[in-house]
């Protein structure tokens, strides 16, 4: 029997890429990605590679019928729509979705998955489940929020294609170089101890975010992706359910690298929008799929702090909206 196929839309990235390179024995995987913030070399042998927008037909006509498609390209973070920035951002991150949608729906696609974020929660009451109300609180937000809502509105007229987002929490794990400054804190402190400069944490350190390893991803997206449950267009968080704050990070990193910690505090130049605590309620995706975390935080460091590939990082940065 022929394997089934998966298109991973911004599948060089970092979420993108481990999960294409997971499924890479059991389908026929294929990426398209246009390089933005991706790296080939993220991609195993036997992922099939096609540089290129997925905003643009053309290029998806390339990977022929698939059974199901993962939509991670876009501007994938806040600080990406700063300045010039904004308008390319929005125009990217919309077009490229209702683009994967349109071809998807015209390509007979079983279900599409796609990243929307946590971010649209902002400081709402914890434990933040899919049920509150949001207000997205930035332009990056406001793109997911309208995948969200696109996607309802879509799944009425295709009600025979499902279509599931995924709220992330604070991913962290391989294959982030190419993030640069726009990488996880993680990574960012990882890479600064390694380098032999001090993590900068803003503020006392005491506030949390719920840090999930991409592996926990990859088990949430495929859950959904395999489940023959009928969902409609359906959101779910991905998160451990527990809040780490940057104090235990950076003792995590500093203990993996067998050194004594030396964060530098500074002041929080982010007053009001800055996010003091995050963590999810994932008792939704766990009832409907069967979820559990299974990657512990400090196990996920020392991991980190083994694979270090320094050499592979995109550009240096103490870029002030890195804690955002
Ligand atoms: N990493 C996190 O903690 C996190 C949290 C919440 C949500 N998300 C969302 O998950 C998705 C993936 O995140 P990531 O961390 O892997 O980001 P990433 O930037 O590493 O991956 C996005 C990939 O999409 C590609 N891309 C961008 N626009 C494209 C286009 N028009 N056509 C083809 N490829 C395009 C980029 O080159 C990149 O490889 C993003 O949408 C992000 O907003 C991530």
């Amino acid at each position: 029997m022929s394997k089934k196929r998966i298109l991973v839309c911004g599948g060089a990235g970092f979420i993108g890429s481990n999960f294409a390179n997971f499924h890479k024995d059991n389908y026929e995987v294929i990426v398209v990605d246009n390089l933005l913030l991706g790296d080939k070399r993220n991609l195993e042998e036997g992922v099939t590679f096609i540089e290129g927008s997925v905003a643009n037909e053309d290029t998806l006509n390339k990977v022929g019928p698939v059974d199901y498609v993962f939509n991670l390209a876009g501007t994938s973070s806040q600080p990406m729509f700063n300045g010039d920035g904004l308008v390319e951002g929005y125009v990217n991150s919309v077009e490229s979705f209702m683009r994967v949608l349109d071809w998807s729906a015209k390509n007979g696609v079983k279900k599409v998955l796609y990243a929307s974020t946590s971010s649209l929660y902002a400081n709402n009451p914890l434990p933040l489940v899919e049920t509150q109300r949001v207000t997205p609180p930035n332009h990056y937000a406001v793109t997911k929020h309208l995948y969200e809502s696109a996607s309802r509105c879509f799944n009425k007229v295709h009600p025979e294609m499902d279509i599931i987002g995924f709220r992330f929490m604070s991913i962290y794990g391989p294959n982030e170089e190419a993030k640069g400054q726009y990488a996880n804190l993680i990574s960012q402190f990882v890479w600064d101890v390694a380098r032999g400069s001090r993590p900068q944490i803003w503020g006392d350190g005491t506030q949390t975010r719920d840090f999930t390893n991409v592996r926990d991803v990859i088990q949430g997206a495929t859950l959904a992706m395999e489940s023959d449950k009928k969902f409609g267009a359906e959101v779910f968080n991905i998160g451990t359910g527990k809040s780490t704050s940057l104090n235990e990070v950076t003792d995590a990193i500093y203990k993996a690298f067998g050194k004594e910690n030396d964060t530098e505090y500074i002041e929080n130049p982010v007053k009001e929008t800055y996010i003091k605590d995050q963590h999810a309620d994932i008792s939704k995706i766990k009832k409907e799929l069967g979820f559990e975390p299974s990657v512990e935080l400090s196990d996920g460091i020392k991991e980190q702090v083994k694979n270090l590939r320094m050499d592979r990082i995109r550009q240096t940065s103490s870029d002030l909206m890195r804690q955002k």
